[in-house]
């Protein structure tokens, strides 16, 4: 069940809630709390640091059944991401308790620059995607175990605060519907069924909806495509999300392309049985356009979206294709692969053509394309490469916004060398260095002179281990950067 998310203006003092969440800035006291928990200050348990929880019980003077005192840090280095993750990690610390209600007070001086609207909708966003559990295939879930309503209390509404609210509410459940797709096993969530979740998604939101089935494939030519679906039983789904705004603010037409390989074996140049499950999650990309799509239908931007998510699932069946086939992409460009784990690159490519057939003059692409990129950055930063200075821009301050955490890679014209091969137009892999890199280079191929920007998110698009304000499983990354790119357009 969604947690049930409120805007008001209550008295702290009188608000009656089974916890009250208070922001407290290190080395600050709060009045409410200055007299009564004095020395919970003095000792140092109350120290204000950020993420520091604190629960008390029967607090004199507040009506409020618990006190959650949750540290925020110092003021000045506060911002609307460090917020979402406070919002977050106080909704997790509170799951078991028995708290049912809460309300978040967003007062204070804790609050530093925060402005009241970035602040309310950081709050929101973090308050639902901390309250998301990958519990959905457990038979029994504990009583109790969730917070069902959450008040923010702010000092004054008013439109550009009510606005932000609804924005950061969005996107909170946009983050969650796609972190409910990607956590689905592989042998439910097939690409028939990824693209049953994207058309129920679609549903009642005014965006147009397509899904391309094998045989249309064949009729396209979308032979790199196809080369990878041919050794699954399971049918390949081409499926295309498309928002028009009423008043367009300019001609131009954006596409978010994610990989949906809902499982990757590797093919016949099959992976090692270790952490192979992990595979499952090889449709985080796609996962994310479907959520963003939600959020964009609802927050209405003044720019053409569309949304494209090739699905496949990469098994090594009879029919598999083979290392030294070589395909016919949907661009004409011949591929000669040489690696059958190689074949995100090979779905993306005909996704980035066939966006580029229906007239996109923007291409984003979010992957979980290769481990190279968890070698070269861990799990903190998603790689960015791009073709185009103006869109690179773009990105990277909707990413800021959004708190996703990207760092540029280099896409020098070398890296093409690494995938000459005398047979075909362009083999499908690298070689040992500069796995990443080479990667994004097949892709740009594909691009051509089309400002476009590929994302790597195989280090970041799923926790191995909780956070204190997230769970284990998938992040919805990069969907707050896809939304905030098509808002500020
Ligand atoms: N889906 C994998 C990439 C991946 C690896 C994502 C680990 C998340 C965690 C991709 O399809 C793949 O197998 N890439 C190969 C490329 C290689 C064969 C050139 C890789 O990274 O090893
Ligand atoms: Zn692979
Ligand atoms: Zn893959």
């Amino acid at each position: 069940m969604e947690l049930e998310l409120k805007l008001t203006t209550n008295d702290l003092l009188a608000v009656e809630t089974d916890a009250l969440i208070l922001l407290e800035a290190e080395g600050g006291k709060r009045a409410e709390l200055a007299q009564t928990m004095a020395p919970l200050y003095e000792s140092g348990e109350i120290a204000g640091k950020f993420l520091e929880f604190t629960l008390l019980h029967g607090v004199q003077g507040l009506k409020a059944r618990r006190v959650l005192v949750a540290g925020s840090g110092k003021p000045e280095k506060l911002d609307p991401t460090g917020l979402r993750k406070i919002a977050s990690a106080a909704v997790r610390f509170l799951k078991g308790k028995g708290v049912k209600s809460a309300v978040f007070a967003l007062d204070g001086p804790a609050l530093g620059n925060v402005a009241p609207a970035a602040g309310v909708a950081a709050v929101a966003t973090g308050l639902l995607t901390g309250s998301w559990e990958p519990d959905r295939f457990k038979s029994t879930r504990e009583p109790g175990k969730s917070v069902a309503s959450v008040e923010i209390a702010v000092d004054l509404t008013g439109e550009g605060v009510e606005k932000a609210f609804e924005r950061g509410r969005i996107i909170g459940e946009a983050l969650n519907l796609s972190r409910d797709i990607a956590v689905e096993p592989p042998n439910i969530l097939t690409p028939t069924a990824m693209a049953e979740r994207a058309r129920a998604m679609v549903q009642g939101t005014g965006l147009s909806f397509e899904v391309l089935d094998r045989d249309r494939m064949q009729q396209l030519g979308m032979g790199a495509l196809l080369g990878v679906a041919q050794g699954s039983a399971e049918p390949p789904a081409f499926i295309v999300m498309q928002y028009k705004p009423e008043n367009p603010s300019g001609v131009a037409h954006l596409a978010l392309i994610g990989k949906g390989v809902t499982f990757d074996t590797g093919g016949i140049s099959i992976k090692p049985s270790e952490g192979m499950e992990k595979m499952k999650y090889d449709m985080c990309g796609g996962a994310a356009v479907i959520g963003a799509m939600q959020a964009i239908a609802r927050l209405k931007p003044g720019i053409s979206v569309t949304g494209i998510v090739p699905a496949v699932e990469n098994m090594p069946g009879s029919k598999a294709q083979r290392p030294g086939d070589i395909v016919t992409s949907l661009s004409g460009k011949t591929v000669e692969i040489l690696n059958t784990d190689a074949e995100g690159r090979l779905i993306l490519a005909d996704a980035i053509t066939y966006a580029l057939q229906l007239g996109c003059t923007h291409l984003v692409d979010a992957a979980t394309l290769t481990g190279a990129i968890a070698v070269a950055l861990g799990h903190t930063s998603s790689g960015v490469f791009a073709s185009d200075d103006a869109l690179l821009e773009r990105w990277m301050s909707a990413a800021k916004d959004a708190g996703e955490k990207m760092w540029h890679m280099p896409l020098d014209d070398e890296y093409r060398d690494q995938l000459k091969t005398v047979y075909a137009d362009i083999q499908n892999i690298g070689g040992r260095w500069g796995g990443a890199c080479s990667a994004a280079m097949f892709l740009k191929e594909f691009s051509g002179e089309t400002p476009w920007i590929h994302l790597d998110i195989a280090g970041t698009a799923w926790l191995d281990d909780e956070k204190p304000f997230l769970a284990k499983g998938p992040t919805g990354i990069p969907l707050g950067s896809f939304v905030n790119l098509a808002m500020g357009w």
